[in-house]
């Protein structure tokens, strides 16, 4: 469902895709023998999950959907973006904004930021209310604080039994100050995998409670990651994608000195998507001083803010351009009898015809500029080509990881700011 275009790679003389290295990191991946190989289980999750929790999230994010008018979803990384880039992507950016069944959606404790949190304790004022705190660890301090002050709010309005039956926790299966408070409350839980890390659970209960609650069909999703994983741990890089997608990016890495990706993506509905694969890559490759820096743009407005630099600045860029085929709503530019603004030429043409034109002028101006480009699409934007995009993608950046010798399902350097920010705030 996936489909990759690597042309634009091809034209500059000295990135060859090494084939062999990448298929040689694909059997590390499937066997199992790589570093961090205790963090390979969404390797095997759209065929292998908990089908008992899968219907207990259903049940769950079923209760959610009709009784709560706003639903707030606690979490940070990995315990955030892949549920946002999912809703954003198959509802809207605007989901609060247009009318649709379902509960207001609001993402919280993804930093620390007072103002953000005020905000929504009063939006949410007057309004049935759920909690749905995800950490894996259940001891990050971001969402551990939002969740502080949102138990409060529930168990103020609603009293403490009622409360318990609002908050929903997504945490690992034994440990963690998260889980023993669910224990001792009687919360519903739904267990982050041992064997995944947080960046590649957005197919586990972390985003799929969220994402059904938000009325998505996760089935769907599920299914589309499946088939996708049936090419994606193929060893033949005319079938696989993800093969071709991370011998081309780490050859333009390697063999070019190519060090920032940046993923131009068509239109606002998947920013999300770029913001839950910068970390992706960002945290599987940025180790041992090494890794592509993932960039994103929402194309065409940051061409009016990024195209001079992409086009003329340093040259140390490669670009993905990422873009679904079909719209789903198909909008015509209407002729005009004075054509005074001189666009009749466009009159009878439709949206998406307009951007494909763009990518394809953009496409060019920027290899012409030295930036090598590949083109990653799928069919339409829905739930199966989701699911899809996202094992493609976590495929692809295992491979990636062990083509550069870097174990990529770990994140050392994440914790180097927390010891600081304990001691200045004076933790024991
Ligand atoms: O990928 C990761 O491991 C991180 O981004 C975590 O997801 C993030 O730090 C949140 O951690 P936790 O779920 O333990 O609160």
């Amino acid at each position: 469902m996936v489909n990759i275009n690597i042309d634009g790679a091809l034209c500059f003389p000295g990135a060859r895709p090494d084939y062999e290295a990448a298929k040689a990191a694909l059997k590390t991946l499937t066997e199992g023998t790589g570093a961090g190989n205790a963090f390979l289980g969404w390797t095997k999750l759209p065929f292998d999950y908990d089908k008992d929790e899968f219907a207990r999230i259903k049940t769950c994010a079923k209760n959610i959907y009709e009784n709560a008018e706003a639903l707030v979803v606690i979490g940070i990384g990995g315990s955030y973006l892949g549920a946002r880039a999912v809703i954003e992507a198959l509802l809207s950016p605007r989901y609060n904004e247009i009318p649709r069944k379902g509960p207001k959606i609001y993402f919280l404790g993804n930093g620390i930021n007072g103002e953000d949190l005020a905000q929504v304790l009063s939006l949410v004022e007057g309004k049935s209310l759920y909690v749905n705190v995800i950490s894996k660890s259940g001891t990050t301090l971001e969402p551990a604080l939002a969740f502080r002050i949102f138990r409060e709010k529930i168990e103020k309005t609603y009293g403490k039994a009622e409360a318990a039956k609002r908050i929903v926790c997504t945490t690992d299966k034994a440990k963690g100050a998260l889980k023993s408070l669910a224990d001792t409350e009687g919360y519903e839980c739904f267990v982050v995998p041992d064997d995944i890390g947080g960046r590649y659970s957005v197919l586990t209960p972390v985003g799929l409670l969220p994402i059904a609650a938000a009325g998505i069909d996760i089935d769907k999703l599920m299914e589309g990651a499946a088939k996708e994983a049936e090419v994606c741990l193929k060893d033949d890089p005319e079938i696989n994608p993800a093969l071709k997608y991370a011998a081309t990016r780490q050859a333009l890495y390697q063999g070019l000195g190519k060090k920032i990706e940046i993923l131009s993506c068509h239109g606002e509905s998947i920013r999300f998507m770029a913001e839950w694969w910068k970390q992706l890559y960002g945290e599987s490759e940025g180790k041992d001083h090494l890794g592509i820096f993932p960039a994103s743009c929402v194309y065409t407005a940051d061409l009016h803010s990024m195209g001079q630099y992409i086009q003329d600045g340093e040259r140390i860029l490669m670009e993905t351009f990422l873009s679904f085929d079909e719209p789903r709503v198909k909008v015509e530019i209407p002729a005009t009898k004075d054509n005074g603004d001189g666009l009749n030429y466009l009159a009878g043409m439709e949206y998406r015809k307009i951007y494909a034109a763009a990518q394809q002028g953009v496409k060019k101006a920027h290899m012409d500029g030295g930036v090598p480009c590949m083109e990653v699409s799928a069919p339409a934007l829905d739930e199966e080509n989701i699911g899809a995009l996202i094992y493609f993608f976590e495929a692809a950046c295992g491979i990636s990881g062990y083509m550069q010798k870097v174990n990529p399902f770990n994140q050392p350097g994440v914790e180097e700011y927390k010891k600081n920010m304990f001691a200045l705030l004076g933790k024991k």
